[in-house]
């Protein structure tokens, strides 16, 4: 059966107010591999006629979530950074991002961080991956590469920080500044 971004929006309304905790973000992960499953979602929203850039699907007016589709020119090595206080799932739909999971030796309060990689891997098109609250990740894609994106709320409006591993130093981020 088919599934579209309409069955997916109202999927995730009605997850996410069952259960906004980790275990409905997971849900709401599988129904985004779902949704990367259909062709015509994918061609319609990530396919090679749509426009470059970032564009926001949908923002839901109660519950604050964003779907948002990455649709990527260039090739870019974004650098580790968290997700604030909210969580994010990835879906790739084309190409592939190579993910790295990382945690802190440091305990996490200073403004400089040491980190370690804990996790790495390569998402293919039709997985998603979940980054639960305070999560940190890299990601690393080539040209063309083209995901989706859930975040929790809208992360341009909340505090993020991205870390320097070449100093360990900890960088307030900027709306947009990295995924
Ligand atoms: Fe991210």
């Amino acid at each position: 059966m088919s599934y579209d971004l309409d069955r997916f929006i109202a999927d995730c309304r009605s997850i996410l107010k069952r259960e906004p905790g980790p275990k409905g973000r997971e849900e709401v992960r599988t129904r985004l591999e779902r949704l990367l499953a259909d062709k015509d979602f994918v061609k319609a929203y990530c396919g090679d006629s749509v426009p470059r850039g970032l564009k926001v699907l949908y923002e839901d007016p109660e519950l604050g979530f964003q779907i948002l589709a990455h649709i990527n020119d260039k090739a870019r090595v974004s650098p580790p950074h968290d997700h604030g206080a909210s969580w994010a799932i990835y879906g790739q739909a084309t190409h592939y991002t190579d993910m790295v999971e990382w945690e802190r030796e440091d305990g996490g309060k200073s403004d400089t961080a040491k980190l370690k990689p804990v996790k790495k891997y390569r998402l293919l098109p039709g997985h998603a991956g979940i980054y639960q609250d305070g999560k940190i990740h890299s990601i690393d894609y080539p040209d063309g590469a083209r995901f989706i994106r859930v975040t929790g709320t809208n992360l341009d409006n909340i505090e993020r920080v991205r870390f320097d591993l070449a100093s360990g130093k900890v960088h307030q981020m900027t709306p947009q500044q990295a995924t």
